[in-house]
């Protein structure tokens, strides 16, 4: 089972077995003993204890037998870990990953985005991962791999998927309230199923041809949806359902006051989301999108917003 879904597969495993069976080996000899000595030298039978010399010969047993084993452990370990801290091979198809506070953008060489990991099967890819906001780390099980991303720098894993299907990928790193939304799933194609989606852009057509598609699409791929829910519930920031157009209650500068939420409001939350806070929601939690939102990208987030809402412009 898994043991060839990727490259690092096989050695993982073999080192994991290896030092689970030392240490399982070892858990049942000692116990055993322990139990046969309590019960073979208890008081009652021994009531003189019997002086014990040391033994040069056991000493030394007891030494190098360990250390060959854990020299052995450690040579596994190594052997199944240095490749997978190496430099991805040069023809590795490059994706730039975004982990943040809670979901995941994949962006392709072509500049195609998902939020899921889309790869072809047989073909190295190498991870280029960083974070706009606090630690996480990419965590891909079926694959032995796992790393660490850290705002401010540039992180790499790289891997060689053996097999098409769908395996887990999420955050193993504790990264805030709503950590365990930040999953997701690498899909392995085939090679002509890779093409075939890579330069396939009729999904972004089909977005448009919906009022409000657009808008939907900005609000997945910049993470906003794990926080502001789609249907009325309440998350770790208002829900988007219904809003627009409704007068809303904030906290301004320590003061309440009451809101129209219209175009100029919505843009102000995105840009400085600490200044206007609806009463019940906490500050600090959301960073600005200045900069990676542009004025045109939140006329197509109202234009979903609006639809909605029973209000319209
Ligand atoms: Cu990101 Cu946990």
């Amino acid at each position: 089972m898994y043991s060839n879904l990727s490259n690092f597969s096989e050695d993982i495993n073999t080192s994991f077995i290896v030092i689970f069976s030392v240490i399982s080996f070892f858990l049942i000899a000692i116990t055993v003993t322990i139990i046969l000595f309590v019960i073979k030298y208890r008081e009652k039978k021994n009531p003189v204890p019997t002086p014990i010399e040391g033994s040069v010969i056991l000493e030394i047993i007891w030494t190098v037998i360990p250390l060959g084993l854990v020299i052995g452990m450690f040579y596994y370990g190594w052997m199944a870990w240095i490749p997978t801290v190496s430099d991805a091979p040069e023809d590795a198809i490059e994706v730039k990953t975004t982990a943040r506070m809670w979901s995941w953008l994949f962006e392709y060489e072509n500049g195609k985005k998902t939020d899921t990991l889309y790869v072809p099967e047989g073909k190295p890819v190498e991870l280029q991962m960083t974070s706009p906001d606090v630690l996480h780390s990419l965590y891909i099980p079926a694959y032995r791999i796992k790393r660490d991303i850290i705002p401010g720098r540039v992180t790499n894993i790289w891997f060689e998927p053996r097999k098409t299907g769908s395996y887990d990928l999420f955050c193993a790193e504790y990264c805030g309230l709503q950590h365990a939304f930040m999953i997701t799933e690498v899909k392995v194609l085939t090679q002509e199923e890779f093409d075939e989606w890579y330069i396939d852009t009729t999904a972004v057509v089909k977005a448009a041809a919906t009022p409000g598609a657009e808008g939907l699409q900005i609000l997945r791929m910049n993470g906003c949806i794990a926080c502001h829910s789609l249907d009325g519930s309440k998350l770790v920031g208002p829900s988007y359902k219904g809003i627009w157009g409704h007068e809303v209650e904030v906290e301004k500068g320590g003061q309440k006051q009451t809101l129209l939420v219209d175009a100029e409001y919505i843009r102000n939350s995105i840009y400085n989301p600490d200044e206007e806070i609806v009463v019940g929601y906490s500050k600090g939690l959301m960073r600005s999108y200045q900069g990676e939102l542009t004025d045109e990208d939140i006329d197509k987030i109202i234009v979903y917003l609006e639809s909605l809402s029973d209000k319209k412009e």
